[in-house]
């Protein structure tokens, strides 16, 4: 399969599955004010914060005792990553995080959603943990606090320990979420006294099926439909394991849910029945992960059409994938589908997405701004959550460096500008969106595209690290100064 080939079908797949401030504008940011309500307003203690992962912006990877990860293993087979690069550096993080830190204070969020390397805690995955591994994160979660920023951990976002892949074969086992809740359980005995929020799984929605399913994501390997819902279904065991762990282990108080790249299914049209349809679709669509969470059993028209490949489960089981969560994090970028209603089958049909349709620099990433209202306004209809946290949303850009070092990066903030407008409509209407992460604070390892692809408000140099302020960047301390989208 040629590189282009694997990009194109990586997009295609993407679509279906599952995302300094210029001296001028300092002081244009400076001089803004609070919105009023109303007027583009978000409800007031909306938590406005960034995100990143371990693997994509750490490096270190041997350092101080960190077992490998299958991504350092997976980044290592010539063709898997189309530039060739791996997170051995990214961005240095690791060493760099009082900087990075400065950054996320120089936006003005007050909250910062970062990742656990499980093999930097237990490097095996289990048995004796790594005291030098968790000193990182106490000293990072220090620093966000001693910055005025509040800590937001997610116990995996991907870099599973290599250890585990090779006894266990990975998530194909009950035995990684078995092992899984050993470490949400030490994480939160440890990290709880400061850490108040906490997201379980990050995309399971991605990597069961970009990991196992077919090959594009660590560990690289492409099963059959069966297998493939049963990780998924391990995954959602998981993630309830988790949930009792910390419950379990953590401080009293401790809030914790799952932060899931939800199936996001839009009206094509807003009219009722086509409302109704979407809200069906985006209840079946996410039947394989979200919903077994919140309803804490898998629908009929998902072991139907599952058939023979539906994933083998006991009530117990069940039980524990539902155990009672506090929020809601939902990672939204792009449109997956558009529904209309339908008189045929569960009564919604999804649309095929014209070639013509934008999209960002990432082939996968639609530009439907309307996205982030409907989907957690369904959601909160569907589930009937208080809570809801964007937990991811952003996008991809151009972020040519211009001859005078900056970066004009117009095009995301257009995104941004829309995305966000139309989630100060849902929390107008009084949708429970507490809060959104954008991702990413800076450039990063991207996955697949390796450091192709830029989603940061800073850019990062990758030979120099030097962090550069996107005009984005400027923007967005602009929407959190004034609480408001049309920034
Ligand atoms: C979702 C993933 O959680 C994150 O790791 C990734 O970089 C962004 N989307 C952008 O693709």
């Amino acid at each position: 399969m040629s590189e282009k080939v694997s990009r194109r079908r990586f997009a295609k797949l993407a679509g279906l599955s599952a995302a300094g401030i210029a001296s001028p504008l300092e002081v244009h940011a400076a001089r803004s004010v609070r919105a009023p309500r109303g007027a583009g307003g978000f409800p007031p203690g909306f938590v406005w914060g960034t995100a990143t992962s371990s693997y994509q912006v750490e490096g270190a990877v041997s350092e101080d005792g960190r077992g490998a990860s299958i991504w350092d293993t997976f980044t290592r087979i010539p063709g898997k990553i189309e530039d060739g690069t791996n997170g051995d550096r990214a961005n240095e993080h690791y060493h760099r995080y009082k900087d990075d830190i400065a950054l996320i204070r120089e936006l003005g969020c007050k909250a910062y959603r970062f990742s656990i390397a499980w093999p930097r805690v237990f490097p095996d995955g289990d048995g004796k943990p790594n005291p030098k591994g968790l000193d990182f994160y106490d000293c990072l979660i220090d620093e966000l606090l001693r910055n005025g920023i509040e800590p937001w951990l997610t116990l995996y976002h991907w870099d599973l320990p290599q250890s585990l892949q090779d006894r266990f074969g990975g998530w194909r086992s009950t035995e990684t979420c078995k092992i899984f809740g050993d470490y949400a359980a030490y994480v939160a005995a440890k990290l709880t006294d400061r850490v108040k929020n906490v997201f379980t799984l990050n995309e399971s929605g991605r990597f069961v099926y970009f990991g196992y399913g077919i090959g594009i994501d660590a560990p690289g390997l492409t099963l059959p439909q069966a297998e493939v819902n049963q990780i998924r279904h391990h995954s959602a065991l998981a993630h309830g394991i988790a949930v009792q762990a910390v419950r379990a282990h953590g401080r009293r108080g401790t809030r914790v849910g799952p932060a899931e790249n939800i199936d996001a299914c839009v009206p094509a049209i807003d009219a009722p029945e086509h409302v109704r349809a979407a809200e069906i679709a985006l209840r079946e669509m996410n039947a394989g992960y979200l919903n077994v969470i919140m309803e804490g059993r898998y629908t009929d028209a998902f072991l139907t059409f599952a058939g023979r490949d539906a994933p083998k489960y006991t009530d117990a089981e069940l039980k524990i994938i539902s155990s009672p969560v506090d929020f809601l994090g939902l990672n939204i970028y792009a449109p997956q589908h558009y529904i209309v209603a339908s008189d045929q089958g569960a009564g919604f049909a999804p649309l095929s997405i014209p070639k013509s349709f934008p999209h960002m620099n990432s082939d996968w990433l639609r530009v439907g701004p309307e996205t982030i209202y409907w989907v957690p306004k369904l959601a909160s209809r569907i589930w009937k959550t208080d809570a809801i946290y964007i937990s991811e949303n952003g996008a991809s850009g151009d972020d040519q460096v211009t001859p005078d070092g900056k970066i004009y990066d117009t095009d995301r903030i257009m995104y941004l500008r829309n995305y966000l407008a139309q989630l100060q409509r849902a929390t107008a209407e009084g949708v429970p969106v507490r809060g959104y992460f954008l991702w990413s604070l800076m450039d990063n390892f991207e996955w697949v595209y390796g450091l192709n692809e830029r989603f940061g408000l800073y850019h990062v140099n990758f030979d120099t690290q030097v962090r550069t302020p996107k005009l984005s960047a400027s923007f967005y301390r602009n929407v959190i100064a004034r609480n408001a989208a049309g920034a």
